[in-house]
């Protein structure tokens, strides 16, 4: 079909779909992940009780319904321990001898900085805080910590340092690296209770809150007052703003927004010795000397405790248009990135990369979702956004850019949402994909960073090479050349992690990548990361967390390699077993 009848088609079934007029559409919220997100959602409560402070239109949840949902999570938990073969454990990390035991008169100290209901050593409830988001990484800490204020962060901090006890910060628990799970019998400090609104200021659109406040309720109160958060992921509903500082979180408003690096003005943090140290600015600009902020952005809970952000957060504006596209090839995917660059522009806030691999998975998996194509069947599709203050302007340059893809031959079909149920349907697909991958077995999952041009050639490299072995599925920011190559196989073995890796961290060594975009270091990358960093730059990384954190408690074999040693692969699969909680 000629190009530009080809463009005609598409604008009528758009057309059509819509209704014949383009409609406001609304983004996909992470609440409606089922299985899994709804599994952490139903136990959220318990670490985040309702903010007094919020004023955000969703119900408090009763407390009874919080404890039915808590124990259908629970029984359900356990089935799974007893039936799981998704295992790629800590069998072979050793643990440091620096650390000491947890003992009763820990418990005691504890209790009396905290409060009898900060101190969980339900096993029910360790259970929850000791496995990860994957159900990859799992610890066996017999104690788990709830502070409510900074001061109580700081108690504990300086008594686990005295002591030599370590301690793993955990937020929401859905980082996708091991980085907020313990590998042994660490102390977890959940920053939950932390979870008060501070102050926010409706002229600088300067948000300042405690460090547990859930990511979705923060977008909900400041979205009540004509503003949104920065950033937005499929575990919003989960995510805590300390973790997503932790973590530099990217996610799908990045190529907007810009990244946690620029929208934090300012944070609060306790440092391992228990000193608290404030950075909480909420100026734009601050040129006095070293911005040492930043080093806690992205810091994986291994320099301090994130207790207070001051973050900018942008207008909430009312134009919002989402497209689904189906291109031939991939060299068509960067052509349509470079013309909504140049065509969008200022509005465009949303640019994702689905493969049909990721969308099968997504289809068969996720109960309630459809093929926004079914007539099209393409290798590749894209998720955009437009976003934008003046619905007849914004809806007329999508218009234009989708008329002059589709003409040029880069946009083979499409499809615009009609209204914000469609909408939140294709973004249900593109935010689901990682759920629907753990429900098919086994996965090894990667977020690297790539010219766009090598952005899908690590994909089709490893399904070369893997061949029938696995399903290989690449998804991802395209706009900001981060693709999640991920490889989905029934159960973890080590034979096809060999195949894997170290290939594809080579891989991006040699292409000029990152081995990490943005789910950071954790448990799982310390060995690669040297693929990312120069030898030097690694010995400056020990030096700032010798400095801050000389007895190496905070989240101890994570990130640096050196504090992994005696981990060479953690992803190599090990039989887990739950193990019983040693008595002390
Ligand atoms: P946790 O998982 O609890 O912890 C993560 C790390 O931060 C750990 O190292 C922990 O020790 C540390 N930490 C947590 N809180 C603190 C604190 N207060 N002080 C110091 N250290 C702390 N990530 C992206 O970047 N982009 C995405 O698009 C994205 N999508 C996701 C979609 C799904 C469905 C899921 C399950 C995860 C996704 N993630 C994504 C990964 C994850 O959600 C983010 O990394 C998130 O920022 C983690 O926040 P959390 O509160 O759950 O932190
Ligand atoms: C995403 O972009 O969907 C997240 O980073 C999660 C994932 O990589 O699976
Ligand atoms: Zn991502």
């Amino acid at each position: 079909m000629a190009p530009a009848k080809r463009a005609v088609d598409v604008l009528v079934r758009a057309r059509l779909l819509t209704g014949g007029a383009w409609s406001q559409s609304r983004h996909y919220s992470g609440r409606k992940l089922v299985s899994q997100e709804e599994q952490l959602v139903s136990h959220r409560p318990l670490y985040n009780d309702q903010d007094r402070n919020m004023s955000s239109k969703s119900a408090p949840v009763e407390s009874g319904l919080r404890c039915s949902l808590f124990e259908s999570y629970m029984r359900h938990q356990v089935r799974r321990f007893a039936v799981s073969t998704k295992s790629s454990g800590n069998a072979s990390a050793v643990k440091s001898s620096r650390f000491d035991k947890l003992k009763e008169p820990d418990v005691k100290f504890f209790k009396s900085a905290v409060g009898e209901k900060g101190v969980i050593m339900d096993k029910d409830e360790l259970a929850v805080a000791n496995i990860d988001w994957m159900h990859k990484y799992q610890g066996h800490s017999q104690i788990l910590l709830r502070p409510q204020t900074t001061r109580q962060v700081s108690e504990i901090l300086r008594y686990c340092n005295s002591r030599n006890l370590a301690v793993v910060p955990q937020g929401g628990n859905t980082g996708l690296v091991g980085g907020g799970v313990p590998v042994h019998d660490e102390v977890i400090m959940n920053l939950g209770a932390l979870n008060k609104i501070i102050s926010f200021d409706e002229v600088s659109g300067i948000l300042v809150c405690e460090s547990g406040c859930i990511l979705e309720n923060l977008d909900n109160y400041i979205g009540n007052k004509g503003f949104t958060m920065p950033l937005d992921l499929g575990a919003k509903g989960s995510c805590q703003i300390g973790g997503n500082v932790s973590t530099n979180a990217g996610g799908l408003r990045l190529l907007r927004y810009g990244s946690l690096h620029g929208n934090v003005l300012g944070l609060e943090v306790v440092l391992a010795d228990g000193t608290v140290v404030d950075m909480l600015g909420t100026l734009i600009k601050d040129n006095t000397g070293y911005d040492m902020k930043q080093l806690f952005i992205g810091g994986e809970g291994t320099l301090g405790v994130v207790t207070k952000v001051s973050i900018l957060v942008p207008a909430k504006l009312g134009s919002v248009n989402t497209a689904f596209l189906a291109c031939e090839d991939y060299e068509s995917c960067q052509n349509v990135l470079k013309e909504a660059k140049m065509q969008l522009g200022e509005i465009l806030s949303a640019f994702e990369f689905i493969d049909r691999a990721a969308l099968d998975m997504a289809l068969t998996h996720l109960s309630g979702t459809r093929d926004p194509l079914p007539q099209s069947w393409k290798n590749f599709y894209l998720l955009i956004e437009t976003t934008g203050s003046d619905e007849a302007h914004d809806k007329e340059k999508l218009h234009r850019f989708l008329e002059s893809t589709m003409e040029k031959g880069f946009v083979a079909d499409g499809v615009v949402a009609q209204g914000s149920t469609q909408a939140d349907s294709f973004w249900q697909i593109r935010e689901g994909i990682s759920e629907a991958i753990g429900k098919a077995g086994a996965v090894y999952k990667y977020d690297f960073s790539l010219p766009p041009k090598y952005f899908y050639k690590i994909v089709e490299d490893l399904r070369g090479r893997l061949g029938s072995a696995a399903v290989v599925l690449g998804y991802g920011h395209l706009g900001d050349g981060n693709v999640h190559l991920n490889v989905s196989a029934p159960e973890y073995d080590n034979e096809l992690l060999e195949k894997i890796e170290p290939y594809v961290f080579e891989w991006v060594a040699k292409h000029k990548g990152s081995v990490s975009a943005e789910h950071g270091i954790g448990f799982m990358k310390p060995h690669a990361l040297h693929y990312s960093k120069s030898t030097e730059a690694i010995m400056l990384m020990e030096k700032f967390k010798s400095l801050l954190d000389p007895k190496g408690i905070l989240n101890p074999y994570k990130v640096l390699p050196n504090a992994s040693k005696s981990t060479p692969n953690p992803n190599a699969a090990a039989a887990r077993t739950l193990e019983a909680a040693e008595v002390f």
